[in-house]
């Protein structure tokens, strides 16, 4: 995720800069850049990979300048080079703009700008906010800055400097996360994240969405984007210590990320996914309709969670698409005899792009002659290179080894291809395809609202289950996958042996190992497999097993059934698997934490899998 670290006042702002960008690199990034304004000029310096480049061209150069711009950038459009880093500037080399988030229209604004005679110089989204604002400007870059982002759609954080007006810098904020710094005796700080600001000072201020602030030596204003009146933001201290700034105050990342998932999720479908029509648009993947309709066959093939979330997209594939879908380990796919050609579509599906089984898969199915179309987190990593294209995935960097929201967003990059897939194909009619899009949609704010109570509730849970030395976890259809992704995540981070099964193989094994002392936790939402799946839960209630339900809160069976139960609300079907890992996430997570497990390092265990 891009971080962004401005500061104008009375110390020089290169080293402030470059310390700021420092205290955000836990949020990966590929490529940093800084700007600062000298006699009247703006100089800029960009360079590819880690910070220490920057560091190392910014030793050779002299000054004092006392008002500037920094930016890590993490690829979301534009593959990770110089070119595509930030500050990006407009046409005249006067203005320059820093940016977190999506501009969801920038297409069409980049080709509106380019007829207006507009010269681009990178790929990214950003570099049109430059040159629109330019478009605007007269003499005053607050008029101009509210004028353009009248025509962006999207997320936006944003960094903005002139050299026409060399004492303020602006800061916008717009569904991305950006703070403000001030410092006694002088000094304006601006930040994607606290733990920029402290090393400078520890009174902040939170910008709300649409907030637009004007920094200058000595004076913080801020104004409403939309009609310019002033707000009242209060200043804050901040207590945290770096470490647990990093993480928002959450206690380690992967809680953090779990909390990330309705963003994450957002992300993913913002901009693709037509809220009206429900139409989802894919184009960017580079794959002709006609081509679409031609392939007979799609092959799926992943590692770890990733292939988790394979296993749930075959279930929507072949459902609404109609087409057939095979699944497989990316270890296996590698040694067995392939059946492929051009009419099969072959998706490796991976968060860091770099797993080594995933990506000798992609290879050998390119060798047979398939198309290959990633799905993936990480915007030029290996696996998106050597694709013929990627539907990328945007939950920002992941940094916890147990996958949380990269999984949810890969699951969100599934349903929103299915539906594309389905359009083009007709096999389906627009009310229905209209009917799960909005089932997409409604998810991020019910995630978002249950989170809290989903948080607390488990923590209390957790205790009873702290000492056991086996779990199984059960479900039927879409929720198979997530019985199996609940298991592996307890058994990553809390070293406690679990099993997912399917529901339906209980009595072909695993009910021999069922007495009062082995905790079962079924998925039971209210969906089309719902009275089979009741069947194996009276199964493993006869033999007194240790029953942890999950279901539907308006679901009134399940209590009697239960020893345990975690309710959910009411969502589209079709939704459960991105709603029902969540309790699991947090299952696994709080009993790890008891247990006084490293819950972000778990041993043994990577993030990144990049040998054999
Ligand atoms: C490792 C990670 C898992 C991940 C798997 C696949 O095992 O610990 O969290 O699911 O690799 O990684 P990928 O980056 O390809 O999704």
């Amino acid at each position: 995720m891009c971080g962004i670290v401005g500061y104008v006042g009375p110390r020089r702002v290169v080293p402030i800069v470059l310390e700021g960008l420092k205290h955000l690199e836990y949020r990966g990034y590929d490529s940093a850049g800084i700007v600062f304004l000298e006699e009247g000029i703006l100089h800029k310096y960009r360079s590819e990979g880690k910070l220490v480049n920057l560091e190392e061209i910014m030793d050779e150069v002299e000054t004092k300048s006392r008002i500037g711009l920094g930016h890590t950038r993490w690829a979301t459009h534009g593959a990770p080079s110089e070119r595509n880093a930030h500050p990006h500037s407009d046409c005249t080399g006067e203005l320059v703009v820093v940016h977190n988030g999506i501009i969801e229209n920038f297409q069409k604004l980049r080709k509106e700008l380019q007829a207006k005679g507009h010269i681009f110089t990178s790929e990214t989204d950003t570099e049109v906010l430059a040159h629109l604002i330019e478009e605007y400007l007269e003499d005053d870059l607050v008029a101009a800055i509210r004028r353009a982002l009248q025509e962006v759609e999207g997320a936006y954080a944003l960094g903005v400097m002139w050299s026409g007006q060399p004492d303020i810098l602006v800061a916008v904020r717009n569904q991305s996360p950006l703070v403000l710094g001030v410092k006694e005796g002088g000094g304006s700080f601006m930040a994607s994240d606290i733990p920029a600001l402290l090393p400078s000072t520890n009174q902040v201020i939170f910008l709300e969405d649409n907030d637009l602030a004007v920094l200058s030596h000595d004076a913080i204003t801020i104004i409403s984007l939309e009609d310019g009146k002033p707000r009242l933001r209060q200043t804050e201290e901040i207590l945290w210590n770096a470490g647990m700034a990093q993480k928002a105050g959450y206690r380690h990342f992967m809680l953090k990320e779990i909390f990330e998932q309705p963003q994450a999720i957002l992300n993913t479908f913002r901009g693709r996914l037509d809220p009206e029509s429900g139409q989802v648009d894919l184009s960017e993947i580079g794959l002709a309709e006609e081509e679409i309709r031609q392939f007979s066959r799609i092959s799926l093939v992943a590692c770890g969670t990733s292939w988790h979330a394979a296993l749930v997209a075959k279930y929507w594939l072949e459902k609404w698409v109609g087409i057939p879908v095979e699944v497989d380990i990316a270890s296996e796919f590698r040694y067995r005899r392939l059946l492929l050609g051009p009419d099969v579509l072959v998706i490796p599906i991976s968060q860091s792009g770099e797993t080594a089984d995933t990506l000798a898969g992609l290879r050998l199915a390119r060798q047979s002659g398939a198309k290959v179309i990633a799905i993936c987190n990480v915007v030029g990593s290996t696996i998106t290179r050597e694709a013929h294209g990627t539907i990328y995935t945007h939950a920002g960097p992941e940094i916890g080894v147990a996958s949380t929201k990269a999984f949810t967003s890969q699951l969100t990059a599934f349903f929103l291809l299915t539906l594309y897939l389905a359009q083009v194909r007709k096999s389906l009619d627009d009310a229905t395809l209209q009917g799960l899009g909005r089932g997409l949609l409604a998810l991020p704010v019910i995630i978002e609202q249950e989170l809290p109570r989903l948080h607390a509730e488990l923590e209390i849970l957790a205790e009873e289950f702290v000492q056991c030395r086996d779990f199984l976890y059960l479900g039927r259809g879409l929720n198979f996958p997530i019985a199996l992704e609940g298991a592996l995540k307890l058994k990553e981070i809390s070293y406690i042996h679990a099993e997912g099964y399917a529901a339906g193989e209980l009595k072909h094994g695993p009910i021999a190992l069922i007495d009062k002392d082995m905790p079962v936790l079924v998925l039971v939402p209210p969906d089309e497999v719902y009275s089979k799946v009741v069947s194996n839960v009276e199964e493993v209630k006869a033999r007194r097993g240790r029953l942890l339900l999950v279901g539907s809160g308006s679901d009134e069976h399940l209590a009697a059934l239960a020893d345990d139960l975690i309710t959910l609300p009411d969502v589209h079907p079709e939704m459960h698997p991105l709603l029902y890992c969540i309790p699991l996430q947090l299952l696994a997570y709080h009993i790890a934490h008891l247990r006084g497990c490293d819950v972000d390092q778990p041993r043994n265990l990577a993030k990144s899998v990049t040998v054999e």
